[in-house]
Formats: structure tokens, sequence, C-alpha cells
């Protein structure tokens, strides 16, 4: 048994971490082993790209904000690394957890390898095998370095047995994600929520079937050709049904740049906080989406997914789940949305996505240090 407490930092910097490192932290308030202490690198900075999770999420302000802010890939990945490396230095954690695969996973857990911490990756092991996406670069030089692998779906493990990774290091616990949205629905489903303070409240009340749609992806919205022929696509089947497409700035930005027209069926919301973004996407028809983790969330609750992608590092939504590939062609887009319904009637929830992987992610920590 150790004397002292084991210190863990537990790193979010960009909106989808927010959601992942939630559920872990309130779980670890339960172990008095371990003194659990956000650090936010700051790569999303706006109100509404991330204070409101610290809001919305039940966490506590992070412990440490490094203030990063925007910039090319190499800058921001750069003063992420310096501001980090001097919070190790002056706090000397025993493990620094990394989730997902931002630019802040792979900064951080380079610096703090190299510093001789134990790294452990949550959602470790995922590929899509396209390295034009940059997050594939995070989730492979993350991998190549880290010391304890959580994995979320069965190809996770097969990624990593392949590169070589010893098996006694990986660790099926599920996913974190699905912790979080398992909790936040039980919230709003118990009237925790006044869901008439949403600015989205009556433009639901108002539209009894409708789709919702998230799109961001540089691939996606960064090429002039490939933006309008997504907007063309999601105009049409706006024709059959209203979208509410909550709009991420890098989006709105290249919106205005390229002058992308969308149809008056098309209702542009702001950024919208976790539990919004549920209520809304939860009641859906069809959710079309280039994100990562919707293509889990929807698979977990049974609702149709149509991913605006070539290839998902998640094929378990695909095989199993709710999820269609549609890719970015406009007739496929349209094909996928008409089948999507039809497919989720089918569709089944993966291994271990069942709310308890923060447990069983401090558990193997436990394990680990002996605790
Ligand atoms: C990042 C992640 C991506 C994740 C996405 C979720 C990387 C490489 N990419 O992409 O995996 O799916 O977050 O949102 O880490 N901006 C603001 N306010 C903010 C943050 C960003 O206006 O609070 C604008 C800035 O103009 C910025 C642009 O959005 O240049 C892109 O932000 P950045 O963090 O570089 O990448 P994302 O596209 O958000």
């Amino acid at each position: 048994m150790m004397l002292k407490p084991i210190k863990a930092f537990l790193i979010a910097g960009a909106r989808p971490n927010f959601m992942k490192i939630a559920p872990i932290f309130r779980a670890s308030l339960r172990y008095p082993e371990v003194v659990c202490k956000i650090v936010h690198t700051g790569q999303h900075y706006d109100q509404e790209m991330s204070q409101v999770f610290f809001d919305d999420l039940d966490i506590p302000q992070p412990a440490f904000n490094l203030e990063s802010g925007s910039g090319s890939h190499a800058l921001q990945t750069a003063k992420i690394m310096i501001a980090f490396e001097n919070i190790c230095e002056q706090e000397k954690p025993d493990i620094v957890i990394v989730v997902g695969d931002v630019n802040s996973t792979l900064a951080c857990s380079v610096v703090a390898k190299k510093m001789w911490i134990t790294v452990a990756h949550v959602e470790a092991g995922l590929r899509s095998f396209d390295l034009t996406m940059p997050e594939e670069i995070n989730r492979l030089v993350t991998d190549s370095i880290t010391d304890y692998f959580y994995v979320t779906e069965e190809s996770g493990l097969e990624n990593l047995l392949r590169e070589g990774k010893p098996r006694e290091r990986i660790h099926c616990v599920g996913h974190v994600m699905i912790d979080n949205l398992i909790y936040q629905k039980y919230l709003l489903e118990k009237g925790d929520v006044d869901v008439k303070t949403f600015s989205s409240y009556s433009l639901k009340a108002e539209n009894g079937v409708y789709a919702f749609l998230t799109l961001h992806r540089p691939s996606n919205v960064d090429s002039k050709k490939k933006f309008f022929e997504i907007a063309d696509a999601l105009n049409t089947i706006a024709e059959k049904r209203p979208i509410f497409f909550p709009v991420h700035p890098r989006t709105r930005k290249r919106a205005n740049e390229f002058g992308v027209e969308f149809s008056d069926r098309i209702f542009l919301l702001p950024p919208l906080n976790f539990k919004e973004s549920l209520y809304l996407w939860k009641d859906a028809e069809v959710v079309l989406t280039d994100s990562g983790g919707l293509q889990e969330e929807t698979t977990a609750l049974g609702i149709p997914c149509v991913t605006l992608r070539e290839n998902t590092e998640r094929p378990v939504t695909v095989e199993i789940g709710t999820n269609i590939l549609a890719g970015t062609n406009k007739e496929n887009i349209i094909k996928a949305y008409c089948e999507s319904i039809e497919k989720a009637k089918t569709a089944s929830v993966p291994p271990l996505w069942d709310g308890k992987t923060s447990e069983r992610i401090w558990k193997v920590i436990k394990e680990c240090f002996e605790l």
C-alpha cells in the first residue's frame, strides 16, 4: 500500500475531450489512492467550445490552463508542449492520462514520456489508415509511446497487436464517451434540466421529424469543391426533412469564405453544449456527421447515423451499429440517408459500452501502481 496518493494529470484540450474526461474525473473521486487534476491545454478556448462544457458536464474548473489557443499544427502543438513541460516539472505527476486523438493528446503524451512519466491513452488503437487526417498521426504517435492502452472496441485491440504492442498492456475497457452519454441522458430524462431554456426548444417543438447535422473535418470544409458537394446533398435531404445544424467555428469561417449556401430548411445554430446537443440528436430521425464521437454515441442509442467521410477509425459502429459510411459524394449521401433507418432496426451496441468504463480504467491504474 502506497502512503501517498498518486498524482494523475487528466488532459483535455478540444471539445470532444471534455466529454471523455468528465466521467474519468468523477470516478477518480471514489479512489482516495488517487489525486486527479485536470489540465486544460487551451486548444479550444471560446466560451461555447470550452467553458460551457465545464459547466455542463459536472467537472470542476481545470487545475491548470495552458492557454495554447489556435494556430498551425506545429505552433499549437509546440505551445502546448512548452507549457505542459513546465507544469510537469513543477508538479511531478505520476501518470498522465490522455484521451482521443487531438493535438493536445499528442503534445502531452510526448512531453510526459520524455520526462519518464507513465502515459495512459484512453481510446487507444483506433486507426482510419488515412494519414491525411491529423488525428491519425496523433493516434499513431501517441500509441507509439503509451504505457497503458485503454481500448474501446475490438479493432483497437487488433491494431495494437498488429503493431507489436504487448497484450498485457492493452485493456479492453469499453468507452468513456458512453459513460458520459448514459449519465447525461439520465439527467435529461429525470427532468434535472430545464429544456425550455434551450435556444433550440421551440425549433424542436415546431418540427416533429428532423435530421441533425455536424460537419467540421478539414477534409470536408476546407476544400471548396467538397464543401459545395456536401452542401448540395444536404440541401436535397432538407427538401424532405428539416435539418438542425450547430455550426463549428471552422465551418462557419469556411462557409462565409467560399459562399456556401444552405437551404432555409437547414437551421444554422451556434455550437451547443453537450446537453442541448443530446436533447436534439437523441430524437432525430437521422444524424448526419463527420465527427468521430457521434458515430459511437448514435450507435449506443440506436439512432440512425450517416457518416460523411470515406473511412472510419470506429468500424464497430458500421459492422454492428447504426452507422453507414456514406463518403462525400452527393448520390451516396442521399442513398445512405434513405437506407439508414432500415439499418438501425437491426443494429446492436458493442460490448462494454455500458457506462462503467471509467471505473475499469481506475481499477487498472490501481493494479499497475499496486495501490
Ligand atoms: C479539433 C481537433 C479535431 C476535433 C475538433 C472538435 C486536432 C488536430 N483537431 O479540430 O480532431 O474533432 O477539434 O471540435 O486536434 N476556433 C475557434 N474557437 C475555438 C477553437 C477553434 O474559433 O475555441 C477556430 C479557430 O479559427 C481555429 C479553428 O477553429 O483555427 C480550428 O480549431 P483547431 O483546434 O485547430 O481544430 P478543430 O477543427 O477544432
